[in-house]
């Protein structure tokens, strides 16, 4: 895919996400210790000259700095890192410490930790985050909860385009 992409007008390739597999954990559920698709982007790099971006379990500046600097990609693109500590860019550059505190849940089932990046982040939109990890259960029935006030809006929706 990515040599074919290669011929291509596309500005640049972002390796991200996590696997097809059915029943496959979620990534950003795992306690990886770093750049889970470091080797994929090397052999990517070997096929290709456009610009590649590499996304997916960078929790430090120095990792970021070093996928970087292995010349495997061009930047790297944070998700959870940059939930858990919206400025951390800015704060890498003016070399601040420390780096975002990745929180850790107990027994959280699966779906369960994205649920509480998803929440964080509906927090963020509103100006409403808090510094605390709050507590996984309500995090997820609150994320359960308004996935369902959700659909019922989106049934409604679409029943009416049906009608018309
Ligand atoms: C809140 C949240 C929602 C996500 N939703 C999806 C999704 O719908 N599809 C998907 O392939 N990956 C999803 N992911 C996983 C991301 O694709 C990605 O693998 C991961 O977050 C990589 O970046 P990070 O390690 O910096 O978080 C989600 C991750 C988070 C935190």
């Amino acid at each position: 895919m990515v040599a074919a992409l290669d011929g291509s007008s596309v500005d640049l390739i972002d390796i991200s996400g996590r696997t097809y597999f059915p029943g496959a954990k979620s990534a950003s559920g795992g306690a990886g210790k770093g750049p889970y698709f470091i080797e994929f982007a090397k052999r990517a790099r070997a096929v290709t000259a456009k610009p590649l971006m590499l996304t997916g379990g960078f929790k430090t500046r120095r990792q970021a700095e070093d996928a970087v600097a292995s010349g495997a990609v061009d930047m790297v693109g944070l998700a959870r890192a940059l939930v858990l500590e919206p400025c951390l860019a800015d704060l890498w550059n003016a070399g601040q410490k420390p780096e975002p505190v990745f929180p850790r849940f107990s027994d959280a089932p699966e779906g369960g930790i994205t649920a509480w990046y998803t929440m964080r982040l509906t927090e963020i939109g509103a100006a409403m985050e808090t510094q605390d990890f709050g507590d996984l259960g309500q995090v997820i029935r609150d994320y359960e909860g308004r996935d369902k006030r959700r659909t019922e809006v989106w049934l409604r929706h679409f029943a009416n385009d049906d009608a018309e």
